[in-house]
């Protein structure tokens, strides 16, 4: 994380639910926000394998984010790439998020913009 944060709203807290997954942008930084294990959780909107928006051709299955261009599986939770064969660099980029009045923001200092 970087030392000094940047932190952008990206959407309200109340339009989240727990079984889908939601389009949002902070700044220039384009994401998915979802709640999961009862957390806020923001990636970035691409797929770790080729870079498709996950918000067009990804879904959310329970506890598991689907990129449908060629199945690849994150956890939600955490955006950990799922194989039986540990591919920390295939996982999703997690932003840092807090909620200031009701409003989900995101320090986009943590990732590149994609
Ligand atoms: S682009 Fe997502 S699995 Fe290939």
């Amino acid at each position: 994380m970087s030392s000094n944060p940047d932190w952008k709203p990206a959407i309200a807290a109340d339009q989240l639910s727990d079984d889908r997954f939601h389009a949002a942008q902070a700044g220039d930084h384009k994401l998915i926000v979802l709640r999961a294990d009862g957390e806020i959780v923001a990636y970035r909107d691409a797929c770790p394998h080729e870079g498709y928006a996950l918000s067009v051709s990804g879904e959310r299955q329970d506890f598991v984010i689907v990129c449908n261009k060629h199945l690849w599986e994150f956890d939600a939770a955490t955006g950990e790439h799922i194989s039986r064969i540990p591919r920390p660099q295939c996982n999703l980029k997690r932003y840092p998020v807090r909620e200031v009045d009701g409003m989900v923001e995101v320090d986009v200092s943590a990732q590149p913009a994609a």
